[in-house]
């Protein structure tokens, strides 16, 4: 393959996540460092692009052939939108998905609305703009809240799960405050946890379900921001899960229901929680998962698969070099 000049946009981390999570979903020097090396070791040329506002200047001059993408942007509902939109005004392709799919994802409330009209079940669910809206009728408890357009658990502990209206209402008030966006209340789905990858473009696949499993036992489990950030002795991610293979299979199914009905591309994860029953629900579609090495769920989740860390950068890049080949953005 002829060797290419591949820009690799990204968010850097500047703030330490563990005192204030405004920078959380952004990268560490070490994780572009990584990135870019995986990158570089298939014969390419890396660009570095920090998806600073000039980004809009330096992209065209960068003179790249392709974008490799890892930037979550900043401010708004649009924000991981942003270099996938200028890389279609360039004409630039890129990895992953396009900035419709990833503005639909990020919003979780319009996401639900889209998994539930195609029959992917999710969690019942509605939106607190003020915190002071009546709750839908014969809504019941547990119930957990979150901000809606933030990810990698932002504002999400075990004081999220709350039991009744008024333990609702402070939470919805709180979250609303503090991230400046509504609140998206569920019904806490109270089994097992899972994450499903899918890779690939533009037949996508889906890798064998990974069980995030609970080392302390509580009453109400979640997959907190804390413990995303240290998890030592608190929790095991166990890849292959070990379910039995339909549950598996249809987590699968599902997962590629929901990669496809948003139109993702290349690469994301798809979350699930599990009812007492066994049953499988969509919790959210991640099209712009986090990819540290030895960190990240879908790294994980590859590894497992016997996918390593330079061969899962290689396949998403092949996605984006595909589509270049074909003429496509
Ligand atoms: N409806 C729900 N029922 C039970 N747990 C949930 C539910 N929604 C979220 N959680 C817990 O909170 C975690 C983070 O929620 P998620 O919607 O995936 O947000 P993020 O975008 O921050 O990852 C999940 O991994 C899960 O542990
Ligand atoms: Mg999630």
């Amino acid at each position: 393959m002829k060797p290419l000049r591949v820009g690799l946009t990204f968010n850097l981390k500047r703030v330490d996540p563990t005192r204030d999570d405004v920078e959380a979903e952004y990268d560490s020097p070490k994780t572009i460092a990584a990135l870019c090396d995986a990158i570089a070791s298939f014969g390419h040329s890396v660009v570095r692009l920090e998806a600073t506002p000039d980004l809009a200047r330096r992209l065209p001059r960068a003179g790249v052939d392709v974008v490799f993408n890892l930037a979550e942007g900043a401010g708004g509902r649009s924000r991981e939108a942003l270099v996938p939109a200028l890389c279609e005004l360039l004409r630039v392709p890129y990895t992953g998905s396009d900035p419709a799919a990833l503005c639909v994802t990020l919003d979780k409330a319009m996401g639900k609305r889209i998994l539930r009209d195609a029959g992917v079940p999710t969690p019942d669910f509605f939106l607190m703009e003020t915190g002071r809206e009546p709750l839908p009728r014969g809504w019941r408890f547990p119930a957990i809240v979150k901000p809606n357009i933030e990810g990698t658990s932002k504002g999400i502990t075990t004081k999220s799960v709350v039991d009744d209206e008024a333990a609702l209402r402070r939470r919805c008030r709180e979250m609303i405050r503090r991230y400046r966006q509504p609140a998206i209340v569920e019904a806490y789905v109270a089994g097992r946890e899972f994450t499903v990858g899918v890779l690939g473009w533009p037949r996508p696949r889906a890798l064998a379900p990974m069980e995030v499993v609970f080392l302390q036992p509580q009453a109400r489990t979640v997959y907190e921001f804390s413990l995303k950030q240290n998890w030592d002795g608190k929790l095991e991610y166990v890849c292959p899960a070990r379910i039995a293979p339909a549950a598996s299979r249809l987590m699968c199914r599902l997962a590629l229901d929901a990669f496809t009905v948003f139109g993702c591309r290349d690469v994301a994860r798809v979350d699930f929680r599990t009812d007492r029953r066994g049953r499988p629900f969509v919790i959210e579609v991640n099209p712009l998962p986090g990819m540290t090495p030895a960190f990240s769920d879908l790294v994980m989740i590859a590894e497992a698969a016997g996918i390593g860390y330079r061969d899962l950068i290689g396949r998403v890049l092949e996605c984006a070099l595909r589509r270049r080949r074909l003429g496509l953005v």
